[in-house]
């Protein structure tokens, strides 16, 4: 079975596939994931400083584009709290999947919202600079397969960061998030796609993303955030654990993992499996930052099986962009 190529690429386009964020997947990835709360209490303070760093003055209306909005239930949050501090939030959403659009207009409750469907290669995409600037652009999770699919250093990568950044108006901020590659979760998938036959499959990091940066010559800065993965769903006995993990390990490692067969699920079941260990014997440092942080389902016990996972939050502002 190949996953590499045009075979991969087809399989990416399909709607309603496991590519697309969907309340199924939001389920398992929010009993899962643990940082939700810095995304509602640190991230508007980093956006609102760099944004009143940049110039844009406070009570002044905010214009802010959402790449890859999905369904908005993390970062409806991030602009309702800054809209407390900027008089009205001018928002355009775009996101091919056009479920995620019609949640994200059932959860935001504010007026002239535009939403854009497809992705951010569609024309009506490229076509916006024309008429249109933004105070933020924001990126949250979304440009993996933008980047897997134009190559990690190609020209056609920096093409796209140079457009997200030609969106920007004269005091905008462009923030990008990703996940980090130095991380166990990360490790994790490297070693997965060796048993998946695809060792060498390119996957897009924080680190590249960071490199693609330099090489555009933009000069940002990043917030290193350390997250984890709670695996007791996962290993829990509850009759679905199997199905939950399949559908976290298809999204996380962009493999339809239902279509392969059971022998090939239980291996890495069994890898990702090994890569857990009790929070208990995880650094204070990062237990600490957890339990301020904690997953949806609360603060995790000595005893949950926890797999590392840590993401950069990228600030970036047009100034610098335009500046030789
Ligand atoms: C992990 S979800 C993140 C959703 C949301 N930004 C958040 O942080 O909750 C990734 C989102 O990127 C969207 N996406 C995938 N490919 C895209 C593309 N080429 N252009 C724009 N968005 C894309 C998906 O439909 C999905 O909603």
């Amino acid at each position: 079975m190949s996953l590499k190529g045009d075979s991969h690429r087809q399989d990416k386009c399909v709607e309603g596939s496991f590519l697309y964020w969907d309340d199924e997947l939001l389920r398992v990835f929010s009993s899962t994931l643990s940082y939700w709360s810095y995304y509602w209490e640190q991230l508007p303070l980093l956006l609102h400083g760099a944004l009143v760093f940049a110039r844009k003055e406070p009570n002044s209306q905010l214009r802010v584009l959402d790449v890859g909005c999905g369904g908005g239930e993390l970062s409806i949050p991030v602009f309702d709290a800054l809209a407390s501090d900027f008089c009205r939030i001018q928002l355009t959403g775009i996101d091919p999947g056009e479920n995620n659009i019609r949640n994200f207009r059932l959860r935001h409750e504010r007026q002239q919202a535009k939403f854009l469907l497809g992705g951010i290669e569609c024309k009506k995409f490229q076509d916006l600079e024309e008429g249109e600037k933004f105070d933020l652009v924001f990126c949250s999770h979304s440009l993996y397969e933008v980047f897997e699919t134009a190559g990690n250093y190609s020209s056609s990568a920096v093409r796209v960061v140079e457009k997200l950044f030609r969106l920007l108006g004269p005091d905008g901020i462009c923030c990008v998030i990703l996940a980090s590659g130095n991380s166990r979760a990360y490790e994790f998938k490297r070693q997965a796609y060796g048993v998946l036959g695809c060792a060498d499959r390119f996957f897009m990091t924080a680190e590249h993303f960071r490199d693609l940066l330099k090489q555009s010559g933009k000069p940002f800065q990043e917030e290193v955030v350390d997250t984890y993965v709670d695996a007791s769903t996962f290993w829990s006995g509850e009759p679905n654990h199997r199905e939950d993990c399949l559908k976290w390990l298809s999204y996380f490692l962009r493999v339809n993992c239902f279509a392969i067969p059971t022998e090939s699920q239980d291996r890495l079941i069994n890898l990702f499996q090994d890569f857990s260990l009790p929070f208990g014997s995880l650094p204070e440092q990062f237990k600490s930052y957890c339990r301020k942080y904690p997953a949806a389902c609360g603060p995790p016990s000595d005893r949950t099986p926890t797999v590392f996972h840590k993401e950069s939050v990228f600030v970036g502002r047009q100034e610098y962009a335009t500046t030789p």
